[in-house]
C-alpha cells in the first residue's frame, strides 16, 4: 500500500518536475518506508564503557515518497541504545503527529495549527522529557522506544511555535527557545525552567515575518537572528517553501537579558547573511562572540551559497559587530561540548560537506583558542551532524566521543561511528553496523540513561 502511494505521487510530481529527482529523495536521502526493530547489530572495536544511553536522530522521511522540499518530510527518528560496552538494538519510527496520521496532509494544511507538526527536525531531552521538535509547531513528547506519546504545549500555555534549536543552559537548567509566525507577533521568546515549566512568554518587535532557525544564548543574554529569509508565499513555487531572500528587509542581531522584554533589545546591524546553525556563543567583559556557520544567503532561487564558519564580536560598549571567516571549507551542523552551552568554548565540531555535495565525507574538529582544526575523513562514508558525548570522568572540554550515523554506499547500510575526540583522525575507536540504511537527516542528541 505504502509503495501504491509511493509511486502515484512520485509519478505525479516526477512529470511536474520533467523528471528530476530533487537530492533529497534520492540516493541516501531516499526516504525508508519500513519501522525496524532490530537487535543484530556488529561492532567493530569497543565501545566506550561510560556511554550509557542512546543516540538519536530526527529527519525528514516522507510517507507519500515525495516532499516539495527537503525540510517538509514526515519526521523519522532512528536510535541505537548502547549499555555496557555494548549496543543493544536499533529502531526507527515515524513520529506520530496528526500530521502524519492525516492521509491528505500538505504544508499548507499544517500552517496555524500548532498540533500538525511534521516533528522532522531535532530532538532533546528536557526535564525528564525526550521531545522531537520542529520549528513551525509544537513539540513532541516520545518515549526511550521511539513511540509518540503526544505533543507538549506547557500545560497550555504554549500558544504558537517552539524553535527547533532551542538551548539548555547547563549552569540552570533553563530550556531557553523562541517562536515565530507569519502573523504577529512574529517572533515571541520562550522561557522554560529547568523543571519543564513555561515561565516566560515575550513577544519580541521585528518589522516583519521572517524565518528563524535558530537563535543564540549566552549566561546572561539571548541574542536573536533576524534575518532576511522573509515569509512569501510565492516563494512555494521558487523554492518550494513560502520564504524568499530579500535583501532590503536588512539583517540584525538582538541581544537582550534572559529574563527581560522586548524594551530591553539592543538591535545591532550586520551585512545581510543567513545562519540556519550557530556553533556557540559566549560573553567576554562587554563582549559577545558568536561563531556560527554563516551564509552569504539562502531561500534565493539559482543561489546556493555554501555555510562557512564565521566569528561575529558584538562590542557593546562601542555599540559595533565585527565579522571574520575562520574557515574557507563547508562547514555545518555544528555542536560544542553540552556544558560549554552559553560558555566560551575552545572546541567547536562540525559536518565537513564534501565539494558539490549535500552530504559531509567527513568531520570537522576546531580549536578556535589555537585556531586550527582537524579533519577526520569517512573514507567514502557519508556522515551526519557529530554529536559531541563528554566523558563524565574527565574535566578536559574535548574528553568525549563524536558520535554519528554515518551511510556506507559499498553496502547500502549505515553505521554509528564512534571517536575518540582528542584522537580525531584516528580510526573510530568503535562503528555500530546497522543492518538497514538509515537516509541522510537533521540533527540528533545523546540521552544519557536516568535522563
Ligand atoms: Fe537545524
Amino acid at each position: 500500500m505504502i509503495h501504491a502511494i509511493l509511486d502515484m505521487g512520485m509519478a505525479k510530481k516526477m512529470s511536474e518536475a520533467k523528471q528530476e529527482i530533487p537530492f533529497w529523495l534520492k540516493d541516501n536521502f531516499a526516504p525508508v518506508f519500513e519501522e525496524t526493530s532490530t537487535t543484530e547489530l556488529k561492532v567493530v572495536g569497543q565501545i566506550p564503557r561510560e556511554l550509557n544511553g542512546r543516540l538519536l536522530r530526527n529527519g525528514a522521511n516522507p510517507k507519500s515518497g515525495w516532499s516539495d522540499h527537503w525540510f517538509l518530510g514526515d519526521g523519522m527518528l532512528h536510535g541505537v541504545e548502547i549499555r555496557d560496552g555494548n549496543a543493544n538494538w536499533y529502531k526507527n519510527r515515524y513520529v506520530k503527529t496528526p500530521m502524519f496520521l492525516d492521509p491528505n496532509s500538505d504544508v499548507m494544511s499544517s500552517l496555524g495549527d500548532m498540533s500538525r507538526s511534521t516533528a522532522n527536525t531535532h530532538v532533546i531531552h528536557h526535564a525528564g522529557k525526550i521531545m522531537a521538535l520542529e520549528e513551525g509547531h509544537w513539540p513532541f513528547i516520545i518515549d526511550d522506544q521511539l513511540e509518540t506519546i503526544g505533543p507538549n504545549n506547557y500545560e497550555g500555555k504554549l500558544k504558537g511555535s517552539m524553535t527547533a534549536h532551542p538551548k539548555i543552559c547547563p549552569e540552570t537548567g533553563e530550556l531557553l527557545a523562541f517562536g515565530y509566525s507569519m502573523t504577529p507577533p512574529y517572533l515571541t521568546y520562550l522561557r522554560i525552567s529547568a523543571s519543564g515549566k513555561l515561565v516566560q512568554i515575550e513577544p519580541i518587535s521585528v518589522k516583519g515575518a521572517t524565518m528563524i532557525h535558530d537563535f543564540n544564548v549566552t549566561r546572561d543574554h539571548v541574542i536573536f537572528m533576524d534575518l532576511p529569509a522573509v515569509w512569501n508565499l510565492e516563494g512555494m513555487a521558487e523554492t518550494g517553501l513560502p520564504v524568499l531572500w530579500d535583501e532590503s528587509y536588512g539583517a540584525r542581531l538582538g541581544v537582550m537579558p534572559r529574563d527581560g522584554g522586548d524594551q530591553d533589545i539592543t538591535w545591532y546591524e550586520i551585512d545581510p547573511c543567513y545562519v540556519f546553525h550557530p556553533l556557540n556563543s559566549y560573553e567576554d567583559g562587554e563582549k559577545i562572540i558568536i561563531d556560527v556557520c554563516r551564509m552569504d544567503d539562502t531561500m534565493k532561487p539559482g543561489s546556493s551559497s555554501p555555510p562557512l564558519l564565521f566569528r561575529w564580536v558584538i562590542d557593546r560598549s562601542k555599540g559595533t559587530v565585527t565579522e571574520t571567516q575562520l574557515d574557507d571549507r563547508m562547514a555545518d551542523f555544528p555542536r560544542v561540548c553540552d556544558s560549554k552551552v552559553g560558555l566560551k568554548h575552545q572546541y567547536g565540531y562540525c559536518a565537513a560537506f564534501a565539494p558539490s555535495k549535500p552530504f559531509a565525507d567527513g568531520f570537522l574538529k576546531y580549536d578556535l583558542e589555537k585556531n586550527n582544526s582537524a579533519f577526520h575523513n569517512l573514507r567514502g562514508g557519508q556522515g551526519s551532524e557529530p554529536v559531541f558525548v563528554k566523558n563524565p570522568e574527565d574535566e578536559l572540554e574535548d574528553s568525549g566521543w563524536i558520535l554519528s550515523y554515518v551511510f556506507r554506499p559499498e553496502t547500502e547500510t549505515s553505521e554509528i561511528v564512534i571517536l575518540n575526540a582528542q584522537e580525531f583522525e584516528e580510526e573510530p575507536v568503535a562503528r555500530i553496523q546497522l543492518p538497514v540504511r538509515v537516509p541522510a537527516g537533521f540533527h540528533g542528541n545523546w540521552v544519557p540513561d536516568g535522563y
